[in-house]
């Protein structure tokens, strides 16, 4: 569907939009602080009835001031309206607060990007994501991940988990259908959807391709469970041309794993799933592709989270344009032999055979 071929925007409303966009950190952290104190939570609790400005910094051991421009700020926003100096929810804050695709958002662009994005420019000019040093100091936020603190950790597996986690139960159908024997799970992370392969088929055998870092995670996730004799480990840095892949699985899943690379990059990766497949075996890409997106709200989220990617993940990535992408499956010898929209939130399914 394309959503981007059209201005149907009236003068008022563009000019409108524009101080919506200009303001839009300010937007982003009124509307944090709303919630992270609790007023959004008070004003909602308190029905159709509505609070007041006393009642609400009174209850919430908050200044007047403090208070009074937060809720200003949200009138304009459009989290809260007023009526005889009484203050509702609206639709949006509501929302804001209880909804949690909107909840894993916005904790990711906040604990993960918001203070690198400051240098986006820099990241485009020098092609380098110039907003990781504000996380910590490594080449990649791949490198970092298993050292983040706590809190960023947590919004960015939260953010990661739940547009995957939505999608695994359908795409397991898919990758199950052709009776798969060995899988490679590459970019396989934390080991969650080689647990669900386990739980799945009582025969397959997975082996996970990851960093050290996020293997060891995976290898602890699993050490809980009655899988371990099934589950493989293969550390690696896939930046590295000369690491060639296990050979000898008739199936290789990538989950959102392609995203995190560069159109050349891309091509190394699939060139050496090439050399590693069986001839039959099978490809199975799962990305989540703004063009193929069924909603305008979904294409905006991952044309977004692309400058993510060149910001603060590894400057030189993105959620990909399937038309940008195809090229690329093309170029490392493969066919798409099938394709799946619209799995879970957003997803695309993949498959892919040797030429
Ligand atoms: C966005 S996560 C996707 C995780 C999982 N497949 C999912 O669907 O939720 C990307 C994964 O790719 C891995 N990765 C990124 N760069 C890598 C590299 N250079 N070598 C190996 N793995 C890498 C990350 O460690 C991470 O586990």
């Amino acid at each position: 569907m394309n959503f981007f071929n059209k201005d149907t925007k009236t003068a008022f409303e563009a000019i409108s939009y524009a101080q919506f966009i200009a303001f839009a950190p300010i937007v982003f952290q009124a509307t944090k602080s709303l919630r992270d104190l609790g007023i959004l939570a008070l004003v909602e609790s308190a029905g159709t009835k509505g609070i007041t400005l006393k009642e609400i910094y009174t209850q919430l051991n908050l200044s007047e001031y403090g208070a009074r421009v937060l809720l200003e700020a949200g009138l304009g926003i459009g989290l809260v309206i007023k009526n005889d100096e009484k203050y509702t929810i609206t639709k949006t804050g509501v929302f804001i607060l209880n909804d949690k695709m909107t909840t894993v958002n916005l904790d990711f662009t906040h604990d993960v990007c918001y203070q690198g994005l400051f240098t986006l420019t820099d990241s485009i000019k020098q092609g380098k994501p110039t907003g990781l040093k504000t996380l910590g100091n490594w080449p990649t936020v791949y490198e970092g991940l298993a050292h983040l603190p706590k809190h960023i950790q947590d919004s960015w597996f939260a953010f990661d988990h739940y547009y995957s986690d939505g999608s695994f139960g359908q795409a397991l159908a898919e990758l199950f259908k052709r009776k798969p024997k060995h899988i490679l799970d590459i970019g396989g992370n934390t080991g969650k959807f080689t647990l669900k392969c386990m739980n799945y088929n009582p025969d397959v055998k997975v082996t996970i391709l990851d960093l050290p870092g996020q293997l060891a995670m995976a290898k602890e996730n699993v050490a809980k469970t009655p899988f371990v004799e099934r589950v493989n480990y293969f550390p690696i840095n896939i930046l590295d041309e000369s690491q060639k892949f296990p050979k000898g699985a008739d199936a290789i899943w990538m989950s959102q794993f392609l995203d995190c690379f560069s159109e050349d990059e891309i091509v190394s990766i699939l060139k050496r799933c090439h050399e590693a497949i069986a001839d039959d075996g099978h490809i199975y890409i799962m990305e989540t592709f703004w063009d193929r997106q069924k909603f305008e709200p979904a294409a905006f989220s991952l044309q977004m989270t692309s400058l993510y990617f060149t910001n603060i993940a590894n400057g030189n990535s993105q959620m990909y344009d399937s038309a940008v992408f195809n090229h690329l499956i093309d170029k490392a010898g493969f066919n798409i032999v099938e394709q799946i929209d619209n799995i879970g939130i957003s997803h695309t399914v993949q498959v892919c055979k040797k030429k």
